[in-house]
């Protein structure tokens, strides 16, 4: 995925395209670029490398313009170099492209546009030779947009720029794109935080909408259904909650957040969760989907609905079709997403279509949200760290609820929430994070690790190792302790180490599985609420109650991100990753 941010009015946009891009750079950090409207014609400026190092080595804060194109990209076609970097011109440097998403004909209108000189392997680089085409045809930039959306196939949103037309056309199909309606001006971005400095006046845009932004309005048309409606909402999203605060990365902010999140959960409304209980106790079979983390929220939550005696499936995106023959219309759907936009689960909307969808998800006005019946909100706010930690325990803890309400044990969900909060104040104490800093240090060397645990500390253990793969750069498999017996024992030697969740369920006989991988002399890092005598190092955590599993959740979150920073790791923005995959 990318980031487009892109503005019209009356002030200078160049400083509020620089904050702005900012907010988006999660969303892709291979490269990043503008085309900025000036007296001299569009100027393009762009290279591989953080936003921040490009603009100053271009000397891009020096620029000014009432018109002007961000883009931060993450690349899918087309290498990181500077030529495959967005903006992209067409051959007379008059029409500039922004773009989120993928063509999948490209090559087909590549050679259709056979005379057309192309500087990039991108797929982009065709929008603005159809723009240039149609244009040089007579059409207007809107009219020469239209056919545009009318030519591709696949997820595409984008922006386009044309010299001397007072107005830029942005269309969405798939990839997100909001408006922010500011006093001086509009903003079309692919996310709320990069102007929300400006205004809290924001229109979702649907997929279909073409919409022109000129100075002083902005007109929204859409191109597939012409009786759509489009609502102004008022966001609710304090600027403060966009930086790091104290922090040093997003990460560790986001981790520390999550207490206080949790215990504002107590006084939340509940009422969706409560609709959305009352449908999964009419299911037949309640399927949750979800990709990479959020599937581990999926599996959390379907083992719950079946340790409670529903019929409950935790399903990946691409998996959903092979399950097409056995589906019934009173199969209910749990989708599980922080962004809301990854492609493996909006290619398997199709397989839902009829069905009942609840949405469990972070980010409003995504594609997701709007494609679900019942929409319940994480409330994470903004997370920008690639890798997941608030919105993961947020969304863990919402389907926990979902789960209780429909077994009909509301009242111990929320006592046991309270519970969690309370013994929440003693989980990172100092020598809990002394203890995390050792374990950091001792693995930190390591080329491959285990993650072990039972049950639902199985799931937490490929959580875990999710996380420490992704931003330490670790090999970590996460084994269920009962079947490491038949056969990864036989890796076992003095210089294995695996880190294991024994709760308290789980405790009595993952003991004897650690007998085993110690008598192969493996080295044991243990997240337990008491010590044991297999363990080489201790973590403490807490009990919650059914919400136990957010002690060591947050313990392997830290214990990642401290191992990220001891191996001089930037944890907010690892290597070839970007937050949301918006590709299949
Ligand atoms: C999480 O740390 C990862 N970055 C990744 O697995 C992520 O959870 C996955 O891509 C799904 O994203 P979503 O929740 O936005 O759908």
């Amino acid at each position: 995925m990318c980031g487009i941010i892109a503005y019209n009015g009356q002030k200078d946009a160049i400083p509020y395209l620089i904050d702005g891009i900012r907010n988006l750079e999660y969303r892709g950090y291979d490269s990043f670029g503008c085309a900025v409207d000036t007296d001299d014609g569009i100027i393009v400026k762009k290279d591989i490398g953080r936003i921040d190092d490009v603009v100053e080595k271009y000397k891009i804060n020096a620029m000014s313009a009432k018109r002007a194109i961000f883009h931060t990209r993450w690349a899918t076609h087309g290498s990181v170099t500077k030529d495959n970097a967005h903006p992209m011109v067409d051959c007379a440097g008059k029409v500039a492209v922004v773009h989120n998403g993928i063509i999948e004909n490209w090559e087909e209108l590549k050679s259709e546009l056979g005379t057309h000189k192309f500087v990039s392997d991108t797929d982009t680089e065709v929008l603005a030779h159809l723009v240039e085409e149609r244009m040089k045809t007579g059409d207007s930039l809107d009219s020469a947009v239209r056919y545009t959306f009318g030519r591709i196939k696949g997820s595409s949103s984008f922006v386009v720029l044309n010299k001397g037309n007072d107005e830029m056309v942005a269309v969405k199909k798939g990839s997100p794109l909001v408006l922010g309606l500011a006093k001086s001006g509009t903003f079309v971005s692919s996310d709320v935080p990069s102007f929300i400095k400006h205004t809290n006046k924001v229109i979702y845009l649907n997929d279909g909408d073409m919409v022109r932004i000129s100075k002083n309005k902005y007109e929204i048309t859409n191109l597939i259904d012409k009786n759509i409606r489009h609502k102004i909402n008022t966001v609710n999203l304090a600027v403060k909650d966009l930086g790091k605060g104290e922090h040093e990365h997003f990460m560790l902010k986001e981790i520390m957040e999550q207490q206080e999140l949790l215990k504002n959960l107590e006084s939340t409304d509940l009422s969706a969760t409560q609709k959305a209980a009352a449908l999964i106790k009419k299911a037949r079979t309640v399927y949750l989907v979800g990709a990479g983390t959020s599937f581990h929220v999926a599996r959390l939550g379907a083992r719950l609905m079946r340790d409670n005696g529903m019929n409950a499936v935790p399903v990946q995106g691409q998996d959903l079709p092979s399950y097409k023959k056995i589906l019934s219309k009173k199969d209910v759907f749990v989708i599980i997403s922080q962004s809301g936009e990854t492609a493996d689960i909006i290619n398997s909307l199709s397989v839902m279509n009829g069905n009942k969808k609840i949405g469990i998800i972070n980010v409003e006005g995504s594609k997701l949200a709007y494609e679900s019946d019942i929409l319940i909100n994480v409330g994470a706010g903004p997370e920008r760290a690639v890798a997941s930690t608030k919105a993961f325990t947020l969304s863990a803890v919402h389907i926990t609820l979902l789960a209780l309400f429909a077994a009909g044990k509301k009242k111990e969900a929320l006592r046991d929430l309270n519970l969690m909060n309370i013994n929440m104040y003693n989980l990172l104490v100092p020598s809990v994070m002394e203890a995390i800093d050792r374990a950091a240090q001792r693995i930190k060397g390591l080329e491959s690790i285990f993650f072990l645990g039972r049950d639902y500390d199985y799931i937490l253990a490929l959580e875990g190792a999710l996380k420490l793969k992704e931003i330490a750069y670790i090999h970590a498999e996460a084994i269920d302790a009962a079947t490491f017996k038949h056969g990864p024992l036989a890796l076992v030697t003095n210089k294995t180490y695996a880190v294991v969740i024994v709760s308290e369920d789980t405790k009595k006989d993952i003991m004897n599985n650690l007998q085993e991988f110690k008598a192969r002399k493996g080295k044991l890092v243990g997240i337990a609420e008491s010590n044991a005598e297999s363990f080489d190092l201790f973590i403490r955590m807490q009990s919650g109650g059914v919400f136990t599993f957010v002690m060591p959740t947050i313990l392997l979150q830290l214990l990642a991100y401290k191992t990220s920073r001891q191996k001089n790791i930037d944890p907010d923005y690892p290597r070839s990753l970007a937050k949301s995959v918006t590709v299949l």
